[in-house]
């Protein structure tokens, strides 16, 4: 893929804003006043966010947020399920195609860090994109919840399996049965997002995290977030055979060079401590 020049106009606009500062992408689902509900508009112009972005030399971190006081209420009951009743199987299977791609599948393996900012409500279908990121910051005080059971229907299109590979079985089982909310404290307690902070300080802390990203060798990133995600699932045996083959072929296509520069930094020059943070990338 060719990246982009500085001159380029930013993706997204209308459901989806865009901002770039200091390499971090903020890329906002801008639906406030329906809570950022997901229609088809807003996911179709998500992943079109997403496909630019990933081939933008500006962005070197993605971090997801919803504008107003919600994260995103979810699956928009209107526009996804009462208008899509009507369709034939064949025009909501492609509607609901499309929206996967956007809300978890191109994210899962996307190719920059990517950091779900939940700063407020977060339901349902919501939690497939939040999940999807690499890494999340809630606000201690954002509400959480699986309110499918609530309206008479189950956490599907990937939720329930999205929520079951970072939450135990247990907690797993009681938020899809109860429909119950949970706050950003609770959701940190459960490995559903690395951590909370207090709402005043929620941006500065993603900003804070999205940059410790940045400063490590980008394609090492790339390799070691998609490898942590496909390991899972494999056996040792597998997974000790593709981990061998990912390094090697890390070597092969990192432009900089990381192992040797880093090795030479620490062996040779003796001016850092791989231990206690990245090497000095750019010109040696
Ligand atoms: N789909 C469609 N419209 C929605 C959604 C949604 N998921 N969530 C909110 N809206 C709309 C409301 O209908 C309302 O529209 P209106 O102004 O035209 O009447 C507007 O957004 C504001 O919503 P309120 O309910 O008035 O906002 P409030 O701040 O009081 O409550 C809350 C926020 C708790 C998020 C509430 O809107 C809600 O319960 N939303 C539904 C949550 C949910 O169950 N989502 C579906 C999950 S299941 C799935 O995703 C498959």
């Amino acid at each position: 893929m060719t990246a982009s020049t500085s001159a380029a106009p930013l993706p997204g606009g209308k459901t989806v804003l865009v901002e770039i500062t200091g390499g971090v992408a903020w890329v906002t689902m801008n639906r406030p006043e329906k809570r950022n509900a997901i229609n088809p508009e807003l996911s179709f112009e998500m992943l079109d966010v997403f496909e630019a972005l990933e081939g933008d030399d500006r962005c070197a971190a993605l971090v997801l947020t919803g504008a107003g006081e919600a994260y995103s209420s979810g699956m928009d009951l209107r526009e996804y399920f009462r208008a899509t009743d009507k369709l034939n199987y064949d025009e909501r299977l492609k509607i609901m195609r499309k929206s996967a791609m956007a809300q978890w599948k191109r994210l899962q393996y996307y190719g920059k860090p990517t950091i779900a900012m939940v700063n407020g409500w977060c339901f349902g279908g919501a939690f497939n994109s939040m999940i999807a990121c690499d890494l999340a910051i809630a606000a201690e005080d954002a509400t959480l919840g699986l309110s499918e059971i609530n309206w008479g229907i189950i956490p599907a299109g990937t939720v329930t399996k999205a929520v079951a590979s970072v939450m135990g079985q247990r907690a797993t089982m009681y938020y899809i049965m109860t429909g119950e909310t949970f706050d950003g404290r609770k959701a940190a307690a459960m490995g559903l997002v690395n951590e909370a902070v207090p709402r005043a300080e929620l941006r500065a802390r993603t900003q804070q995290l999205a940059a410790t990203l940045i400063e490590k060798n980008p394609m090492a990133l790339r390799i070691a977030k998609h490898a942590a995600r496909r390991v899972r699932d494999m056996s040792w045996e597998d997974a000790e055979d593709y981990l061998f083959a990912k390094l090697d072929q890390l070597r092969f296509l990192d432009p900089e060079k990381g192992r040797e520069k880093g090795m030479s930094q620490f062996l040779d020059d003796k001016s850092y401590r791989p231990g206690l943070s990245a090497y000095r990338r750019g010109p040696s």
